[in-house]
């Protein structure tokens, strides 16, 4: 049986993870056999049990072919040590999986095209994927320090490590992800200014001759890259990078489409070579939405189209996850929406009631 870990974490995390259980049920009805666990992290995790991740969740976590990930934080733990913070929660399950794929989708659905920062007809139809190398990079390069120089002056090191390793396994993920889609692969670094942009440039090439011959690979400076996303977002299917570029250029994609309620994301690990299972942990790019949280406003779709990357890259449900985003993308055509993707005038529904319209669109599909 297909087996999923929910961690619904803090402020809106809970409600939007209600609001996917009952999508998950009604796979269920339809046969899917999911079975269910569920567990605390983040602040919750803290207050009712010492640390933002337990070793039992940790360990169900090990248990689960996916986990199911809603959100972190809040004002009330702001105040906490490094290790007791919410995120670290997150941290933890990332580091210890090793997730190193992240898989942010920008899909622009047609309803909703004139709420993206860009005009309708750029944007309109928009289906590309960013994939960001997630646990490498000058985010956790060593040295990392601020050093006193001793004349009044300090000196602020991060330091950009990739090796041959990180760069080719990114770079199947980035293949195989293409030839889910429209089998084309857009690798952006600096090579001309970082030797980690020469190494990755030349690594992809090679991985690219190791299999995937048929899958087009593009190269492009991420500056020039991040350009092209706002001109013409649309030329692109998988765009490939490392940390930080890819930290900037996922932001940017989000604002292609509107709010931060619609995005889903997974990240991947290595397959594991006992059971054959991708670890993946699949949450939305939102966080836990303190200034909405109690009020049953937050929008479900960021979460449940998570859940419908799981159905696909985890469960390879493709048929389910395609009736799932046609299922939302039927609700906005609609006219439903929450607040956050509400036009001046519109009225907003809340979280049931588009989870309800979802939910019914699914029943026809
Ligand atoms: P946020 O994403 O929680 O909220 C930003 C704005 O977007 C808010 O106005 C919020 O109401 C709105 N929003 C977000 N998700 C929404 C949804 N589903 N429906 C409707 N509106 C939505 O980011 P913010 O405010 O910077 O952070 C709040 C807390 O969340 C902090 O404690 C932060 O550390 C944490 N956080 C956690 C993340 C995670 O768990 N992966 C990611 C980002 C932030
Ligand atoms: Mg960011």
């Amino acid at each position: 049986m297909p087996s999923l870990l929910l961690l619904a974490g803090d402020g809106i995390g809970p409600e939007v993870m209600a609001a996917t259980e009952r999508v998950i049920h009604f796979f269920n009805k339809r046969g899917a056999g999911f079975e269910l666990q569920s567990g605390l992290v983040g602040g919750t995790a803290v207050d009712n049990e010492g640390a933002p991740i337990s070793e039992a969740t940790l360990a169900k976590a090990m248990a689960a072919d996916a986990i199911l990930f809603g959100a972190v934080g809040g004002p009330q733990y702001d105040g906490l040590s490094y290790d007791m913070r919410p995120e670290a929660g997150l941290l933890r399950l990332r580091k210890h999986f090793d997730l190193f794929a992240n898989i942010r989708p920008a899909i622009c659905y047609p309803a909703l095209a004139d709420s993206s920062s860009l005009k309708r007809e750029v944007v309109e139809g928009l289906d590309i994927i960013i994939l960001r190398e997630l646990t490498g990079g000058v985010y956790f390069g060593e040295p990392k320090t601020i050093e006193e120089l001793g004349n009044g002056q300090k000196r602020a090191i991060d330091t950009q490590v990739y090796d041959t390793y990180e760069i080719d396994r990114i770079g199947r993920a980035a293949f195989d992800l293409a030839r889910t889609r429209r089998n084309h692969v857009t690798s952006m670094e600096k090579r001309n200014v970082m030797k980690t942009g020469v190494l990755w440039r030349e690594v992809m090439e090679e991985t690219h001759k190791d299999g995937y011959e048929d899958v087009t690979l593009d190269h492009m400076l991420a500056d020039a890259g991040a350009m092209q996303l706002v001109r013409n977002p649309k030329q692109f299917d998988v765009i490939v990078c490392d940390n930080l570029f890819g930290d900037m250029l996922s932001d940017i994609a989000a604002q292609l489409t509107g709010s931060l309620g619609m995005l889903p994301s997974a990240s991947l690990g290595a397959v594991d070579s006992t059971t054959g299972r991708r670890r993946a942990l699949y949450e939305p790019v939102h966080g836990s939405a303190p200034d909405i949280a109690g009020k049953g406003i937050a929008n479900p779709i960021a979460m449940i189209a998570s859940f419908g990357m799981a159905l696909q890259y985890s469960f390879g449900m493709v048929a389910e996850a395609k009736a799932l985003d046609a299922a939302i993308a039927e609700t906005l055509a609609e006219g439903l929406r929450t607040a956050d993707i509400a036009a001046p005038g519109d009225e907003a529904v809340g979280t049931t009631e588009m989870t309800d319209a979802i939910l019914g669109n699914l029943e026809m599909s």
